[in-house]
């Protein structure tokens, strides 16, 4: 009796073939109609009538995507896909797009190792998303297929050029910030050499204490925080870590938000259980008074105390804004222990970064950079962020490339004229998100300690109320400026003079100034 449905079966007679054919009428037929709940167990007991000599292996794990399997589609196969759009580079010669495959049902032949195998790919709906399963069939026992799942698996978890990301809830690998983080170099943070050393002696001679903090039974664990106003090399020097690290087989774990659908706190779960996996392993968050709020908290720091051991976490967080910082972060030990501040450049380091320009530049003929010039650029930057005194110099030299005439500046003009206006942007950049520099408050504070007044001194500047309501405001503001390094002092200056104040011993002494 023919078939009812030979009409369907239009992709011929032979063995495999129609073995495959038969499983597909039962499984689009039957199956995905919804007729059987058991999806998986109906398709397996299927290919195990079709395909009786083999074994018969499982799993959700898409080995298709294992670069080392090879697979063709069986001849005379169906294969049932949707298509995604992925975009590309806007680089890529005019594409800026690709359709990628999403296999709905699939037949392969493929081959691994010494082995070959028949992978099926179905899948179907199932609550509000949909399962995928990859069935491996081969000509003997399982242990071929298992250990050709066990590889792809294993394959995807190692970096092969990436670095771990983490965001919006999923960790994935990333080759384009790998790519990226390969361009740093020490060499190009510019810090003064103590700063550096101590630094660096952190991080790498963590992975290298193992064994001291076994012998003394306390957790190998560790975490720094960078901190400091913008643009003063936090993040290159992150980049250097994780591209060092990364070399020296200490995986970087990036990540970019706890923002997910799985909660802050699933995120973080996440966050922790990978890096506990990875371990030892560098955990790199940026922006912490960011990632870090009131609400995640406390789990946060149930998570990094480690109920479960948090063995050889290196856990480094940068940010501008330190006082934000909750101090049960910033302050506990054994949390984030070691501060590094990233301030902006003192005269010194001015210099540094000047002559770093000056050997970058040595082989351009058209420039001339004397010794004078670092020492003069270093005098007209003060208050200059790094990032300032890049723009300086990046900016002159686009101008100087692009110019057309005869007037053409000397290199060393055409610095100080960009030095100029730079200035000039920084003096009118609002309060809050200029450095404000508390040296002259406090020598005026001081000085307003020693009576008598002078009597030259300008009016209003003397007065202790003055200067402490201005205090008070710029705090309250939240200025960029590194509270905690001048915290002790103000604290000490502020308690005094507040005693000062209610003793009244200071009002007679400052009254006569504001008159
Ligand atoms: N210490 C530094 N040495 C050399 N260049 C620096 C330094 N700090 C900042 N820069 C320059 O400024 C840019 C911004 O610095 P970045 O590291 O992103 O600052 P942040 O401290 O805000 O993370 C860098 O790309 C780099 O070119
Ligand atoms: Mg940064």
């Amino acid at each position: 009796m023919a078939p009812t449905d030979d009409f369907v079966n239009i992709w011929g007679p032979g063995d495999v073939a129609s073995g495959n054919n038969d499983f597909h009428r039962l499984w689009s037929a039957d199956v995905a109609s919804g007729t059987h709940p058991q999806p998986a167990l109906q398709a397996a007991n299927a290919l195990r009538k079709i395909y009786p000599d083999h074994s018969l292996v499982m799993t959700q794990h898409n080995i298709l995507n294992f670069p080392l399997l090879v697979s063709t589609p069986l001849p005379n196969a169906p294969l049932v896909a949707s298509l995604e759009v992925r975009p590309t580079a806007r680089t890529a010669d005019g594409v800026t797009g690709i359709l990628a495959p999403i296999i709905e049902f699939g037949a392969f032949q493929a081959a691994w190792d010494r082995y070959d195998f028949i992978i099926y790919v179905i899948s179907w709906k199932q609550g509000f998303g949909t399962y995928t399963l990859y069935i491996v069939l081969h000509q003997g026992p399982e242990e071929a297929s298992r250990s050709l799942i066990l590889s792809s698996g294993l394959f995807n978890q190692t970096l092969h050029e990436e670095v771990w990301v983490y965001n919006q809830g999923f960790w994935s690998k990333d080759h384009p910030l790998w790519l990226d983080i390969q361009k740093a170099d020490w060499k190009d943070v510019i810090l003064s050499d103590d700063f550096k050393k101590t630094l660096q002696k952190d991080i790498y001679g963590f992975f290298k204490s193992e064994p001291i903090y076994k012998e003394l039974a306390i957790p190998w664990k560790r975490g720094i925080i960078m901190h400091g106003p913008p643009g003063n090399g936090k993040t290159i020097s992150i980049k250097v870590i994780m591209k060092t690290c990364d070399a020296l087989g200490f995986a970087p774990l990036y990540v970019k938000s706890f923002q997910s659908y799985k909660g802050e706190e699933g995120a973080m779960q996440d966050v922790f259980d990978k890096a506990r996996q990875m371990s030892p392993c560098v955990v790199v968050l940026e922006d912490l008074d960011a990632l870090i709020t009131d609400r995640n908290r406390s789990f946060f720091l149930n998570q990094l105390d480690g109920l479960q051991g948090n063995d050889g976490l290196l856990v480094i967080g940068t940010t501008n804004h330190f006082e934000r910082l909750d101090p049960g972060l910033s302050t506990r030990p054994s949390r984030f222990d070691r501060k590094y501040l990233f301030d902006d450049p003192n005269r010194d380091e001015r210099a540094l970064y000047a002559k770093y320009w000056q050997e970058k530049l040595k082989t351009n003929d058209g420039i001339e950079y004397p010794d004078a010039l670092v020492e003069e650029v270093a005098d007209k930057t003060e208050q200059f962020s790094f990032a300032y005194l890049k723009e300086a110099f990046v900016s002159c030299l686009v101008t100087l490339a692009g110019w057309e005439g005869d007037d053409k500046p000397t290199f060393g003009n055409a610095l100080k004229a960009q030095i100029k206006t730079l200035r000039k942007q920084l003096d009118k950049m609002p309060l809050a998100a200029k450095r404000v520099d508390f040296r002259p408050l406090f020598d005026t504070l001081a000085e307003a300690r020693s009576p008598p007044m002078s009597p030259q001194s300008p009016p209003g500047e003397r007065d202790f109320r003055v200067l402490l309501d201005r205090l008070a405001s710029e705090r309250q503001r939240g200025s960029s400026m590194d509270m905690r390094a001048l915290g002790e002092r103000i604290e000490a200056l502020v308690a005094e003079a507040q005693r000062a104040l209610s003793e009244r011993e200071l009002v007679a002494v400052v009254a006569p100034s504001t008159t």
